[in-house]
């Protein structure tokens, strides 16, 4: 187990009900993730956020349901797509049917976002998915979660296959991981934050990362995030 692991995995046990370490984790060779996914909170032992799906906005919460958008114009067409989670190609490029798609990236201080429409720009300070993310399969016939709330809607108690986490490809070695934070457009909220050089938000909970499920709705699910 690598030393992050352990510090989340020691992170989480403060709170911890079960806990079960996943044995025999193998990374991917290629760090490929194949189909489309829709992603939840890994955290084993935490029966508040293990499960937990996440939806992406412009930013990235909890949610029972995707956030989409699609224009007027569109919908009077018939041309909004109805799908109910938001999706993801590999780790972890969004699902939409915008002419020219969307990218998903990571502001200097670590929230993690998804571009606006007919847009591929990002701050200068800020950080492509593909710069970061990285996916560990975990191993298939995992045992189903303990604790999981499965008559919840905000959680997905199946076992993931894998799961995607955050760590520069050339930087500091030590820094890196997805953490749960206030959300900063409302208070009562929190947002998933990835662990950049910048990052300093406090009161955040580490996930050992997101775990991926594959998606077997509609696809895309949204015209929009
Ligand atoms: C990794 O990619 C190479 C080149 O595309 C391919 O030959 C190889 O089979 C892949 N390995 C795995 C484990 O997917
Ligand atoms: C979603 O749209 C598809 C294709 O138009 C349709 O077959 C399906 O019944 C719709 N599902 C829901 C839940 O509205
Ligand atoms: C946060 O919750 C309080 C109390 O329920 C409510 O009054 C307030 O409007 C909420 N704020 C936001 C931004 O949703
Ligand atoms: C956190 O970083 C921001 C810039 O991203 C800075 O404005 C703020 O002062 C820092 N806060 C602390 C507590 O270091
Ligand atoms: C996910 O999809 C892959 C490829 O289709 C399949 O091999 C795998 O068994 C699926 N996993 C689950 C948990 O359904």
């Amino acid at each position: 187990m690598s030393f992050l692991l352990s510090l989340a995995f020691a992170s989480l046990l403060q709170s911890a009900v079960t806990y079960t370490v996943p044995l025999s984790i193998r990374q991917d060779a290629n760090n490929t993730l194949p189909n489309i996914n829709t992603v939840t909170a890994y955290a084993p032992g935490s029966c508040l956020y293990n499960g937990l799906k996440v939806q992406g906005g412009g930013i990235l919460a909890f949610g029972e349901r995707v956030y989409g958008y699609c224009p007027e114009s569109v919908r009077q067409q018939g041309g909004c797509p109805n799908g109910t989670q938001t999706a993801w190609y590999g780790a972890m490029r969004p699902s939409s049917l915008v002419p020219g798609g969307q990218d998903t990236f990571v502001h200097a201080d670590g929230l993690i976002s998804i571009t606006v429409q007919h847009s591929h720009s990002i701050p200068h300070d800020a950080y492509w998915g593909y710069q970061g993310f990285a996916w560990t399969a975990l191993p298939v016939n995992q045992e189903p979660f303990i604790d999981c709330p499965t008559d919840n809607p905000k959680y997905n108690c199946e076992p993931p296959t894998g799961f995607i986490n955050w760590r520069l490809a050339t930087g500091d070695s030590t820094k890196g991981g997805i953490m749960v934070c206030e959300n900063p457009y409302n208070s009562n909220s929190t947002a998933l934050y990835a662990v950049t050089p910048a990052f300093n938000k406090t009161g955040c909970v580490e996930l050992v990362g997101l775990g991926t499920h594959n998606y077997t709705g509609p696809v895309p699910p949204v015209w929009a995030y």
